[in-house]
């Protein structure tokens, strides 16, 4: 790496990439871990594992609005998932800032930072998205979900 990045705000704006994955991992061990499983692989009929659909939800604005609502008013709703099927309750997850709504959710869409070309989300993202869906409830949020094979 030259010189003039390692030190100055470049440099500091070269570091952001590493310092949101981290966050989005902490935010995932400490708060969704407990349900998806420390590598979000669910447990079939139970928790959803949170892995291909992720990246793929994630390309997209529908996509994108409906994980940060997920996170912002929690889930209900059947869901089938690689063939199994889910009748769940996420609670909403709440104490979480946009940023860290958006670094988690990055994690997750990158496959827990395996494909760093994944599409990331932003707080920006997670803010336009609740004002976008005034109708906050798990049902509501359920309503929100993109079709995806298998589902
Ligand atoms: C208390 C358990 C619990 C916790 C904690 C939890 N979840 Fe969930 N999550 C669930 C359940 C249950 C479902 C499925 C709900 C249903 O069946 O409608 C779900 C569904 C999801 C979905 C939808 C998956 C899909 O394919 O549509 C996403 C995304 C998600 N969770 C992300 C997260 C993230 C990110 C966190 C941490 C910030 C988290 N969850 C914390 C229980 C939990």
């Amino acid at each position: 790496m030259a010189a003039w990045c390692a030190s100055g705000s470049l440099g500091a704006a070269w570091t952001v990439p590493a310092a949101a994955d981290d966050v989005g991992a902490t935010v995932f061990s400490t708060r969704c871990a407990v349900c998806h499983g420390p590598e979000a692989a669910g447990i079939p009929g139970a928790f959803p594992s949170l892995h291909d659909q992720i990246g793929e939800f994630a390309k997209t604005a529908d996509g994108r609005d409906y994980l940060a609502m997920v996170v912002t008013t929690g889930l209900m709703g059947n869901l089938k998932i690689g063939g199994v099927s889910y009748l769940g309750v996420m609670p909403a997850q709440s104490g979480l800032s946009d940023a860290e709504i958006a670094a988690v959710l990055t994690y997750l869409a990158s496959g827990r930072g395996k494909n760093p070309a994944a599409p990331a989300l932003t707080a920006e993202d997670v803010i336009a998205a609740r004002a976008r869906h005034s109708d906050r409830s798990p049902q509501a949020t359920r309503a929100l979900r993109p079709p995806y094979p298998d589902s």
